[in-house]
Parts: structure tokens; C-alpha cells; sequence
């Protein structure tokens, strides 16, 4: 693994220029296609509109099918080790591929690379892999694909930590009318049983002027909402010491004309400030809607996960915010079965969820993650227990979702449309500022709009509305 190298954002920007142009010259009259999977969180789809970004520039066309492909792609993920399993399940199924199609080129990036014990296992095993890079320096994506487009050998350059942010890359959205806005990156909280401080490195906050001038740009372009992401945004700006702070952040976006909702995530509760709370409830984009990760109930165990707040004062900010933000819908991610979790300790966590009936809940089966503290706790709960709470975790959330839902029946809302329903090609769907779904019988020219519907029929997890 290497250090990390001396970068000038700017300078850096004009070389992986050139090197997309050369590209470019020698893909000249040759019709290329890229398949990009992405594994894990919204990072990493944006990390994928940036290579997408780059692809398109050097010439590239995106397939759905490997069979068609010049160059595949895996932004990879470490979060929970069935990420990890999926990508090498795929990277074993190409091997036939890569016989068959000698110039075929695998690249392998994002978070599981940061993993030295990861890039020597794909060394060792999938040696048809001819390109290995990592989250810190996925701006070098087209000098490190012209490299391997003319190399016999594996590229692999990883690099320990990060450089400067490089800003001005080129991207392809996925979407027409949200957009993500990477804010930040890294994270210096280290949970106990999260790897991700340790392959997304310290906390690097954007300067103001470079996520307005974004942000900005997607309003002009026709962009609607927008979703601010990054790891902990609430201590967004304290890297910059120049007062920055996330609450500031939303006020200066608020005042971007073309965006009509501004959304974010995650939030860690130990940094929810009360100046926030505020800038939520006066900002009139931004969405009422807050994703607050609990993790666990039991102050025993998030001390133990190194949460740093305990069970009552996650309670009181969430009265608190529902006093200052009454329409505020609530989400959270949970994790059962962390080491040492006893029936007692889970039942504290279901006690949270049904006190602050969430309008849906990730929930997640701890997963080990060697080089975190909690792989080496000693009790680590039997994967039959954690399957066993996981389930009654989702019964106790699907209800609550569910009577949630109902108190909407027969309400008007606004709701901004996303396109035609992925489960019914016949509906269209949108979102509620609070972020639930709506499907209804619309048509094209509806699009990107925000109208009113009215609530109809409820569902768990989607409600049916009729356009009014
Ligand atoms: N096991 C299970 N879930 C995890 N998460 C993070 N690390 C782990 C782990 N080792 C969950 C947390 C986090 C979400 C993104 O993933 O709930 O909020
Ligand atoms: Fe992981 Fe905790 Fe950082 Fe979230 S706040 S990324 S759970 S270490």
C-alpha cells in the first residue's frame, strides 16, 4: 500500500484530462461498453457517477450485460461481509469471461481495497483482475485505466490515506431530477464495529463555495432535490475551522433557486445540535424527515459500540425534535447482535423503537470486521439469536410503519415525481417530503414535478394516492 501522494486538486484534474483525451484518441471509431456494479451506500453510487463521469468522457458506453462488455467494473463495499462475499461470487463467475475474451479488462475499487488482506487474497485468487485501486484515489480512475489498457501486468495502486479533495471531476447522474451532493468524507468516530474510518480515513469537509457552485449547477440543469450525503454530516465544516458549520451549510443551499427539497444523510446523534434542529425547521427545502442511526437501545451496548450517548438522551432528542418539527418523520439503522448482546439489552432496543415509532428502520445483522475492536470482544451472539431478534425487529417495525401509514389515509400531500413504478410499470411513483412513496396513476409530463395527491390506500411500505 502506498502513502498518501503530494496533490494539487486543480493540477491533478488537467492530468486525468489528458489521459481521458488519450483514451479517447485511441478508442477512436471502436464502439466500447463498461458494465459498473456498485455494492454499499449512496457514497458510493455518487463515487460511481464520477467513473461513469470519466467512462463517458473517454468514449465509453454503459451495458447492463458483462457478455457485451469491454471493461467491467466493482465499487465495492466492506460494511458487512456479504458485501464482501457478492463481489468475489462475481469476480469468480468472470473467469470464464476473461478466457473467452482476452481483452477484456476487471477492475476491482472502493472500500474493500482499502484492506491490504483484500487486495492480496484477489492477487492470489482472481488473477484475471488487471486493475485494483482504492477510495482515495479514484480521481486517478483514467491514468490508472490507460495504464492498464497497455500493461501485461496487474495495476494495483492503493493508496493508505487521503490528499486533497479533488473537486471538477466529470459525472453522469443516475437520475434526472435527484441528485447526491457528497459533502464530506471520511469519519472519525470509529463505532466499534465499523471499518469504515479505517477505508474512508479522517473527516474532509468541502469548502461552502464548492457544494453552493454544485449544487447551483443542478438547479440550473433542471435538478429538483437534492440529498447531501456524507458519513456524519451534523460535524460537517469542523476540519475547516473557519466557523463552517452544517446548519450554515442548509442555510446557504436553501437559498439555491430550481431546488425545491433538500435532503441529508447520516446524522450521528452525539452531534445533532440544537442549532440544526433549527435550520431543519426554517429552511423551508429541507425535508422533514431525519435518519438518525440508533444502532442499539441499550446504553450498556452503545457504550460498549463507542456510540457515546446513552438511551435516554437518544430519547430526549427525539422528543425534542418532534416538539420543534411536529410533521418530522423519523428513520434509524439498527444492529442486532453486537457481541455480548443479552435478550434483556434487545429488549431495550425494541422499547426505542416502539417509544419512537420510526417510519421504517434499516436493520442489520452484526457482521465481524476484522480490525475493529468488536471482532476481538469475547461473546459474540450466535448467529441463530441474531436471526431470531432480527426477525422480531422486523415484525415490531413493520406494524409500527404500517400504522404510521394509515394516519395518512384520505390526506393531501405534495409529492415530487420520480418516473414510472419499478414493481408496476403502469403506476408512477414519487416522494413525500417525508420521504415515503407514493404510487399513482399519472403520466410523462408529470415527471420532476411537485404536485398534490390524495392518500388512498396504505401499504407497509408504499402508499396509493390519486393525482388532485
Ligand atoms: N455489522 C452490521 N452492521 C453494520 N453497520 C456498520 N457496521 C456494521 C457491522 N459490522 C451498519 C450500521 C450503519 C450502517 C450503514 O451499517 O447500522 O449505520
Ligand atoms: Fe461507522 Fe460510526 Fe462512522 Fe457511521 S459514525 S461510519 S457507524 S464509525
Amino acid at each position: 500500500m502506498k502513502r498518501t501522494e503530494c496533490v494539487v486538486p486543480a493540477a491533478e484534474v488537467e492530468i486525468q484530462k489528458d489521459f481521458i483525451r488519450k483514451i479517447k484518441e485511441i478508442n477512436q471509431g471502436r464502439l466500447l461498453k463498461y458494465s459498473l456494479s456498485t455494492f454499499g451506500c449512496q457514497m458510493n453510487e455518487n463515487d460511481s457517477e464520477r467513473l461513469a463521469g470519466m467512462l463517458s468522457d473517454m468514449g465509453y458506453m454503459e451495458t447492463e450485460k458483462n457478455s457485451d462488455s469491454d471493461l467491467i467494473i466493482f465499487n465495492t463495499c466492506c460494511v458487512r461481509e456479504n458485501a464482501e462475499e457478492k463481489v468475489y461470487g462475481h469476480l469468480g463467475a468472470l473467469k470464464k469471461l476473461k478466457r473467452e475474451n482476452p481483452n477484456l479488462i476487471i477492475a476491482v475499487c472502493g472500500c474493500m481495497m482499502q484492506q491490504p488482506e483484500v487486495v492480496e487474497y484477489i492477487k492470489k485468487t482472481y488473477r484475471h483482475v488487471e486493475l485494483v485501486f482504492g477510495t482515495h484515489n479514484l480521481y486517478k480512475f483514467p491514468e490508472l485505466l490507460y495504464n492498464a489498457v497497455n500493461s501485461k501486468e496487474t495495476i494495483i495502486d492503493v493508496w493508505e490515506s487521503s490528499g486533497s479533495i479533488v473537486e471538477n471531476l466529470p459525472i453522469e447522474r443516475k437520475d434526472g431530477v435527484k441528485a447526491w451532493v457528497t459533502i464530506m468524507y471520511g469519519c472519525n468516530n470509529f463505532c466499534s464495529y465499523c471499518i469504515v474510518p479505517y477505508v474512508r480515513g479522517r473527516e474532509r469537509s468541502r469548502s461552502v463555495s464548492d457544494i453552493v457552485h454544485e449544487v447551483m449547477t443542478l438547479g440550473q440543469q433542471g435538478y429538483k432535490e437534492i440529498t447531501l450525503l456524507g458519513q456524519n454530516v451534523n460535524s460537517y465544516g469542523k476540519d475547516l475551522s473557519d466557523g463552517t458549520s452544517f446548519a450554515g451549510l442548509l442555510h446557504e443551499l436553501d437559498k439555491v433557486e430550481g431546488i425545491e427539497r433538500i435532503r441529508f444523510m447520516t446524522s450521528h446523534p452525539k452531534d445533532l445540535s440544537d442549532d440544526l434542529i433549527y435550520a431543519m425547521r426554517d429552511c423551508k427545502k429541507v425535508c422533514e424527515h431525519l435518519h438518525l442511526p440508533i444502532q442499539a437501545g441499550s446504553t450498556r451496548i452503545l457504550n460498549e459500540m463507542n456510540r457515546k450517548y446513552t438511551k435516554e438522551h437518544y430519547l430526549d432528542l427525539m422528543k425534542k425534535i418532534k416538539e420543534i418539527i411536529p410533521e418530522i418523520a423519523l428513520t434509524t439503522d439498527i444492529i442486532v447482535g453486537f457481541p455480548g448482546e443479552t435478550e434483556e439489552d434487545f429488549l431495550e432496543t425494541l422499547d426505542v423503537m416502539q417509544t419512537v415509532r420510526y417510519d421504517s428502520a434499516y436493520t442489520f445483522l452484526y457482521s465481524k470486521r476484522t480490525g475493529t475492536p468488536a471482532a476481538k470482544m469475547e461473546s459474540q451472539v450466535s448467529e441463530e439469536t441474531k436471526k431470531e431478534r432480527f426477525q422480531r425487529l422486523l415484525e415490531v417495525q413493520n406494524r409500527i410503519s404500517k400504522a404510521n401509514n394509515e394516519e395518512l389515509l384520505g390526506q393531501v400531500v405534495e409529492i415530487l415525481v420520480d418516473g414510472t413504478s419499478k414493481n408496476n410499470p403502469e403506476m408512477f411513483t414519487g416522494r413525500t417530503r417525508t420521504n415515503k412513496i407514493v404510487n399513482f396513476k399519472g403520466n410523462d409530463e408529470l415527471v420532476g414535478k411537485l404536485i398534490q395527491v390524495r392518500i388512498n390506500k396504505i401499504q407497509t411500505w408504499s402508499l396509493e394516492g390519486e393525482v388532485i
